[in-house]
């Protein structure tokens, strides 16, 4: 951890700390514990300083830090072990992608204020301005095979909802496979990304957008009526850096799940939130529509429709429109 994100932890740790407390446990002098305060100061933390009771942390910016992001998180996390954000970049996956070649370690998190080339599922461009939404990506290198990776994107799925429901007042629903929606709009997805050999995976990207406080003339005019933010949805802005933190958390516990054989929990979650599950369905798989009624995900995470002629298929990708 760096110098500035063991400050802000040991800020957030306790109401009060003295310059001296701090001087000691991070080993440098007093006068470096008020340098490196005033550069927390200029990116927008305040921070009072009283003669008796010492430095307080009174409030912090709506920015993507990594030092803060870093200090909000156990230290034992997998995901954000390593974190770094970028102000601007054509793609977080593409970044990932390439750390993942030069054998990045797994739990690397790369956030983007913005992205110039951010992509959604079936070529679908991802609208990234500035400062307004979440956008990151995850490197993981689960022992899975290639059939099981639905795995980690339902339960990328379930940390989300999980993360959203503890930090807002929004209760999202889940569209098959990865949406997440409010008032029948969306805000959420998640793009997996795979590089695998027959039976084995060697790496799996997480792409996660998330659309937070964005106002209805952020969007581009052909999303509207299609596409929400959670502020819109619940009525607040929302802190992205608290947010993110919830959301790296419940995905930390969500792949420990996943990597100890346990997404049968997992599952079950995520169908409770699931609109899709029950409904009757048109799901678009390359030229074919499967059309037939969402039955339950199987143990790798793919989804079951019984068919008009009753036989069970097996579906990991597509797009889903839901019929009466
Ligand atoms: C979808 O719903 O189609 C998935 C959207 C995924 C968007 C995110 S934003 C961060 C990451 N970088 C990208 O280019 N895409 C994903």
């Amino acid at each position: 951890m760096t110098t500035d994100a063991q400050i802000l932890a040991a800020l957030r740790n306790s109401n009060n700390v003295s310059g001296a407390d701090l001087a000691q446990q991070l080993k440098i002098s007093r006068t470096a514990v008020w340098a490196h305060i005033e550069e927390l100061r200029k990116l927008g933390y305040e921070i009072e300083a009283s003669p008796h009771l010492g430095y307080r942390l009174t409030n912090t910016p709506d920015l993507l830090l990594a030092d803060d992001l870093s200090s909000r998180l156990a230290p034992s996390t997998v995901v954000g072990r390593h974190i770094q954000v970028f102000k601007q970049t054509a793609s977080t996956n593409d970044i990932l992608e390439r750390f993942a070649r030069d054998n990045a370690k797994e739990g690397v998190v790369v956030f983007a204020e913005a992205q110039t080339k951010g992509r959604g599922r079936l070529g679908r461009k991802w609208h990234s301005p500035a400062g307004l939404g979440l956008y990151f990506s995850v490197l993981l290198r689960p022992k899975l095979r290639p059939m099981e990776a639905t795995q980690l994107t339902v339960a990328a799925a379930t940390a989300l909802v999980r993360a959203i429901d503890a930090s807002t007042t929004v209760r999202p629903e889940i569209k098959w496979p990865n949406d997440l929606l409010a008032g029948g709009r969306k805000f959420a997805g998640v793009l997996t990304e795979l590089s695998a050999e027959l039976d084995t995976i060697k790496h799996l990207i997480l792409g996660i957008g998330i659309d937070v406080n964005q106002t209805i003339d952020d969007f581009p005019a052909e999303l509207h009526g299609i596409a929400t933010s959670l502020r819109l949805a619940g009525g607040e802005a929302i802190s992205r850096p608290a947010l993110a933190t919830r959301i790296l958390q419940e995905l930390d516990r969500d792949y420990a799940r996943v990597c100890a054989g346990r997404f049968s929990e997992l599952a079950d979650e995520w169908e409770s939130r699931c609109t899709t599950i029950g409904r009757n369905v048109g799901i678009r798989v390359g030229n074919r529509v499967l059309r037939g009624r969402a039955e339950s995900l199987d143990a790798d995470g793919a989804l079951l429709v019984r068919t008009q002629h009753g036989r069970l298929e097996r579906v990991i990708g597509g797009d889903v429109t839901l019929e009466k």
